[in-house]
């Protein structure tokens, strides 16, 4: 391939070479032609055979033909008639660049003889290329304090035009910061050719910052409330400061310049790029109300510019503290006679809150006890006696002191008092009854121990330590009766005796050992009670002069009566006649008349006959006691009759109204008796 390629060249360079020798040895025929750059193809150029002088006829046969210089065929020429046309596009800008002027050489050859003619054709420039600038923007960097007049160099535009196509003039667009100033110059290019070209180029122009603005608070005075619970993290204030300036000019650093009061330092954080203030601790309203908190923002400009503002923080309490209850002196027990108005204890009351959170009402629990509270002075209260009180009834009072605050929810706090009441002696010893009824049996052992009495005192200790003593001043009985004075049992000190009396009345008094001490009293009343101690006694009876009959007399006669008493009562003093041996003769005896009649009729013929009856008589205790009464009856005959009626009538007249008193006096005795059974029975 080298060597073919050198071939070619020693070839065309001889061929020039023999050219141009015979070029020089025919004389010099030169013609001159234009044509525009970008013609058709086929462009009429030059008529060369006119030109030349030639016949058309001797073209063809003299071999005229063209020979271009080593370029393109840009133009050609008909052989026939020797009219040289454009063949291809020819671009001037790409022929011959920025050259003035732009020329294709072509030489024209006929033979016979050989005659060599050079022909110039000048390609003419047309206004087909635009200006152009290098770039299609241009950025400019320019500081904002510039002082107006200053210039600022721009690249111009180029066109590949030569001539007057390539004269370029600039303009620029309406602006009102910037005027061009050019020497065949321009930044928007027009060249000079018709029709224009034109070519256009933006410029970006940067205005460098100055920091010439400080960082303006969009607030002079941030005022924040904050509830003294917040957490921690909470976010307290954005601060917003802004900078007109640009870029580094604007960039804004927050700082605490200061902060009062000191410690709240601690307890908040600044972010020293978002301005955002946080709390970083614990808030107590009890200690800390308020802060103030001055604020620097400071650019990053050289010099740097600072903004300042206030930062005024209000603390909100919250109800966070309860209230605080406290009994600081309490006089117990209370005696149970104490007025009202007594005061019992001092309570203090105290919130570390303040405002309603801090403000307490003290109240009482249950309510109903007969105890309030005064306030005294502020937060001081008085629990005191409202009502008279009874230790019989209620012995201690626990009482709940609660306080609450007026916050919202409230916070209560209690304290619990008990307040025992002590014992005053304000009760006497007193019986269940009135009067006690007692039952004794006569004969009874001496010292036997017959009742016992209780009085009851519901006071406590002393007041409630009873003794009792038998009250000798109405009925003066220590012979008979006497009383334990600890434990109230009474006793009988002797046999009591029915027979001698029948009822002891007396008083037991009862005392405790208050001082001073108080007394209680009871009536006693023992019945003693019959017992069958007494035999009938048979009274009146002449048992040696006996009772005369006269005979004859009829059945049912009635001879005489027994008359018999018995000491007891009742049943026991109820007296039954029989007689001892029935079966002994005509008489009976009136079982409770102690009548002795006859029990059929007694002829004369049994006259003059004494007759001993014997009379049992007998009570209805029991054991029954009894005793015996001997009767004579002598039957005489009519002729002693007289002497024995007068006897009779002596006796038996007198003595049957006694008999007849004393057995009605015996039934209602015992109709007595037992009806004041029926009495006590129904009593107790
Ligand atoms: C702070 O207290 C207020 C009022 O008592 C209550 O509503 C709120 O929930 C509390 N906040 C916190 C975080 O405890
Ligand atoms: C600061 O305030 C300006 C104007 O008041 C506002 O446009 C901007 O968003 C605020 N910045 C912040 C962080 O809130
Ligand atoms: C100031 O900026 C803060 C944060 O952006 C915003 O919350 C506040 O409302 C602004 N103050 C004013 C007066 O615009
Ligand atoms: C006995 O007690 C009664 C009340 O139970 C009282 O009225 C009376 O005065 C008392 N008698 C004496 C002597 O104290």
């Amino acid at each position: 391939m080298v060597v073919l390629h050198q071939c070619s060249l020693v070839r065309s360079w001889l061929l020039r070479l023999i050219l141009l020798h015979t070029a020089c040895e025919m004389g010099r025929g030169q013609l001159h032609y234009s044509v525009a750059e970008e013609s058709q193809h086929g462009t009429f150029v030059g008529h060369i055979a006119q030109d030349l002088g030639l016949e058309v006829g001797d073209l063809m046969p003299r071999m005229f033909r063209m020979v271009s210089q080593g370029r393109r065929d840009y133009l050609e020429v008909n052989l026939q008639n020797g009219i040289l046309f454009v063949n291809s596009r020819i671009d001037r800008e790409e022929l011959c660049t920025k050259m003035p002027v732009c020329t294709i050489n072509l030489e024209v050859i006929l033979e016979n003889p050989l005659r060599v003619f050079h022909v110039e054709v000048e390609i003419k420039d047309i206004n087909d290329n635009a200006p152009v600038f290098p770039a299609a923007e241009q950025t400019l960097v320019i500081a904002e304090s510039v002082s107006p007049g200053s210039s600022f160099p721009l690249e111009g535009a180029s066109d590949d035009d030569v001539g007057s196509n390539s004269h370029v003039s600039y303009k620029i667009s309406p602006n009102e910061h910037f005027t061009l100033d050019f020497q065949n110059n321009d930044e928007h290019a027009t060249d000079g050719g018709k029709p224009q070209q034109t070519g256009t180029v933006h410029i970006v122009i940067n205005v460098l910052d100055a920091n010439d603005n400080g960082p303006v608070f969009n607030q002079s005075v941030y005022k924040i409330k904050l509830l003294e619970n917040a957490t921690v993290g909470t976010l307290i204030v954005s601060l917003n400061a802004t900078d007109l300036d640009e870029g580094i000019n604007k960039d804004i650093m927050y700082s605490m310049r200061t902060v009062n009061p000191q410690n709240v330092g601690e307890l908040i954080s600044l972010d020293p790029k978002t301005g955002q203030i946080r709390l970083n601790g614990e808030l107590d309203f009890e200690s800390i109300t308020s802060a103030e908190i001055g604020i620097e923002a400071t650019d990053k400009g050289l010099p740097p510019i600072k903004g300042h503002c206030k930062v005024l923080i209000e603390v909100l309490d919250v109800n966070d503290n309860a209230p605080e209850v406290t009994v600081s002196s309490l006089s117990v027990p209370v005696p149970e006679n104490s007025s009202p108005g007594t005061v019992v204890a001092l309570i203090s009351i105290s919130d570390r809150d303040s405002g309603a959170n801090g403000q307490v009402t003290c109240s009482l629990w249950p309510s109903g006890l007969p105890f309030k509270l005064t306030s005294t002075f502020k937060n001081y209260y008085s629990l005191v006696l409202a009502e008279p009180l009874d230790r019989e009834q209620v012995a201690e009072y626990s009482l709940v002191l609660i306080a609450q605050d007026q916050g919202d929810p409230p916070l209560t706090a209690s304290s619990s008092v008990v307040v025992p009441i002590s014992d005053v002696n304000d009760n006497a010893p007193t019986f269940a009854q009135p009067s006690y009824t007692v039952f004794v049996r006569e004969n009874n052992p001496p010292g036997a121990h017959i009742f016992t009495v209780s009085a009851s005192d519901p006071d406590v200790a002393e007041n409630a330590l009873v003794s009792y003593w038998l009250d000798e001043k109405l009925w003066p009985l220590s012979s008979y009766i006497s009383v334990h004075s600890e434990s109230g049992k009474l006793y009988a000190l002797q046999p009591l005796d029915y027979e001698e009396m029948k009822l002891l009345e007396f008083q037991v008094r009862a005392k405790d050992a208050g001082l001073p001490s108080l007394c209680g009293n009871v009536t006693v009343q023992v019945f003693v009670l019959d017992e069958n101690d007494n035999a009938p006694a048979v009274s009146g009876l002449a048992e040696d002069t006996p009772i005369q009959v006269k005979v004859p007399v009829a059945a049912g006669h009635l001879v005489g009566k027994i008359h018999a008493l018995d000491g007891d009562s009742g049943y026991n003093a109820w007296l039954r006649y029989e007689l001892f041996d029935a079966s002994s003769g005509p008489w009976r005896v009136g079982l409770y008349s102690g009548e002795i009649s006859t029990t059929r009729a007694l002829e004369e013929s049994e006259g003059n006959i004494i007759q001993s009856l014997l009379v049992l008589v007998k009570d209805h205790g029991n054991p029954a006691l009894s005793t015996t009464a001997t009767f004579s009856v002598s039957l005489v005959a009519s002729a002693q009759a007289v002497q024995s009626d007068a006897h009779l009538s002596r006796m038996g007249g007198s003595r049957k109204p006694l008999a007849d008193t004393a057995n009605l006096y015996l039934i209602i005795a015992i109709c007595s008796v037992s009806s004041l059974f029926l009495l006590v029975i129904l009593s107790r």
